[in-house]
């Protein structure tokens, strides 16, 4: 197992990684991930447990909670969530009855497998209508509210995996509110870029914030929900008559624990609460703004390369290239783009006339190379670096002469200087 890590730590150090959903956290983080949180039990909430022994553990919670609620002003942040897909899943327990109506982005169009795919327990245990971008890539509000009217979810998600552009929070708010349909902001891939008052927020739009921790946000793999009221009695179910939309924070607290956990992994809170805290300091905010530069600058250099961008760029971190006018599937591209230490992944584009499977496109994300300390500069270096490799699909001396070209720019940023496997 040690010779394995090795390797992935040398796989980390030596390469662009620029998987979208991806990040290199601090070494702070990495040491509360390696406590001795892991091994306590805690079940319950701060204050209220099944276990002994947790006066530190509540600490340890109740400072990660309270670090969340003043990052994303919020009244109540559960942090126990095991990671953003149970995350999720707490949220329609919490809200919903089995077979209910709820309404998510479709996963060919960025969104998420949670937010209603037919294989999923979203699509399968609830009655799940999808809405799609344009043929732009672009949200169509008005469409969506069409949609919205005609179906009348009890549930409506915004949030994506794989969508470059800003979304209108309020007016999506005002799209479910308009059929009483509660509203669920998933921020899983822009949660660090909120914090860092980058990009607007839908704190005051949403009912319910859900958000991953270790993507852009830059903590370790786990999840937060977060909403507006104060929690009454996790441990006592909410009266029958009481009305939910006044009682979010215990439905979802409730939820999480007894509905679907058992023991929050302590480890992973105590790491949340410091990615949190790092989050709080000035510098993050200059970060969270730095990704999105990078992301502009990768973006303009891959369209002056003759890349044809979803959307036709960006506003976040991330950005979906359609490689039909290249000739190259998703898959070949990735490939290629690996044997150069070029970490990517394939992407279906909006509309895409190829399989999941097999795509027309890939998606990538400056997140985890900011961290490193690349600015728009090296970020155009990386523009070039994807597009020769694109040019040269087949040719594998050239691959590898770009991948030592990437191997010398990873060396002038060094990534964990003081860890040693
Ligand atoms: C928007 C969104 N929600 C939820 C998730 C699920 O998170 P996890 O992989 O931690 O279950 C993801 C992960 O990619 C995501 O992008």
């Amino acid at each position: 197992m040690h010779s394995f890590l090795k390797g992935e730590f040398d796989r980390q150090r030596d390469g662009f990684e620029l998987i979208a959903s991806e990040n290199y956290v601090s070494t702070s983080v990495l040491e509360a991930l390696g406590s001795i949180g892991t091994n306590k039990y805690s079940e319950g909430m701060v204050g209220k447990r099944y276990y002994g022994g947790n006066e530190w553990i509540d600490k340890i919670e109740g400072l990660a909670a309270s670090r969340a609620k003043k990052l994303f002003g919020v009244d109540h942040a559960n942090v126990q969530p095991y990671s953003g897909s149970p995350a999720n899943q707490a949220v329609y327990f919490a809200l919903l009855n089995h077979g209910d109506k709820v309404m998510g982005l479709n996963l060919f169009f960025g969104g998420h497998l949670t937010h209603g795919w037919k294989i999923n327990f979203s699509g399968k245990y609830f009655d799940s209508v999808q809405y799609k971008t344009g043929t732009d890539g672009l949200l169509d509000y008005d469409a969506l509210e069409k949609q919205v009217k005609e179906e009348r979810p009890k549930l409506l998600f915004c949030g994506a995996t794989a969508y470059p552009r800003l979304y209108d929070y309020k007016r999506m708010g005002e799209i479910a509110h308009a059929v009483d349909a509660y509203f669920v902001a998933d921020i899983a891939h822009e949660a660090g870029l909120i914090a860092g008052k980058a990009i607007p927020s839908p704190a005051g739009h949403a009912d319910v914030i859900t958000t991953t921790t270790h993507k852009t946000l830059r903590g370790p793999r786990g999840a937060m929900i977060m909403c507006n009221g104060e929690p009454s009695n996790p441990l006592k179910p909410l009266p029958k008559d009481a009305d939910p939309r006044k009682n979010l924070p215990t439905l979802i607290d409730r939820a999480i624990f007894p509905g679907l956990q058992g023991g929050p992994h302590n480890h992973t809170t105590a790491a949340i609460g410091v990615a949190l805290g790092e989050a709080l300091r000035p510098e993050f905010q200059q970060y969270a703004k730095q990704i999105i530069r990078n992301a502009k600058s990768l973006s303009e250099t891959l369209i002056d390369e003759g890349f044809e961008l979803v959307s036709g760029g960006t506003d976040n971190h991330l950005m979906l290239i359609d490689l039909t006018n290249k000739g190259v599937t998703g898959q070949e591209a990735e490939d290629a783009l690996g044997l150069a230490n070029i970490t990517v992944n394939k992407n279906t584009v909006p509309w895409d006339k190829r399989t999941p499977y097999d795509p027309s496109g890939i998606r990538i994300g400056t997140p985890a190379l900011t961290t490193r300390g690349f600015k728009e500069s090296e970020m155009k270096q990386v523009g070039i670096l994807i597009s020769s490799t694109i040019r040269n699909i087949k040719d594998k001396e050239k691959i590898e002469g770009i991948k030592k070209s990437v191997m010398e720019l990873c060396e002038e940023f060094p990534l964990y200087p003081d860890l040693s496997y």
